[in-house]
């Protein structure tokens, strides 16, 4: 019951939110965020396949664990939740809203400390594959 509220509440959520563009998000990772060029492919195929670059989109797991916002950020190790991690000291709901800033320093802090390959995402459709022609035609 809990987490069919749960799944209701969350899914209300789904429909707003912003939506990024697959060239303006690059940008943004480059121009704002100081990203590596040698990076970006990597991360816009890992925001597309976990969250088609919808800032709100979330994710309840079989574990009843929940992924949160672009970057589909789990809420067992990273934002605050019943769990007693929150590496990333964020509030989960903060990772839906329309201010990246947040997502994308939890992100990096991933990132640094288990690679690309903590995105099931990443390890399914963009590891090992041509990422860089997910940004090759933007103007960044
Ligand atoms: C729950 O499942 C998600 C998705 O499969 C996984 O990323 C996460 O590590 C799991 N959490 C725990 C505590 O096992």
């Amino acid at each position: 019951m809990r987490s069919l509220l749960l799944l209701l509440a969350l899914s209300a959520g789904l429909t707003q939110g912003y939506v990024y563009g697959r060239c303006e998000l690059a940008r943004v990772l480059y121009r704002d965020y100081g990203f590596q060029r040698d990076t970006l492919g990597d991360w816009v195929c890992l925001v597309q396949w976990e969250s088609s670059y919808n800032t709100r989109a979330t994710n309840v797991n079989t574990n009843e664990s929940i992924d949160y916002g672009l970057f589909m950020i789990n809420d067992y190790y990273w934002c605050y939740s019943s769990s007693p991690y929150a590496d990333c000291k964020v509030d989960c709901s903060a990772l839906i809203n329309d201010d990246i800033d947040d997502d994308v320093s939890c992100a990096v802090l991933i990132q640094s400390r288990q690679g690309f390959a903590a995105w099931y995402g990443w390890q399914n459709h963009c590891k090992g594959q041509d990422v860089e022609s997910y940004v090759s035609d933007c103007v960044l």
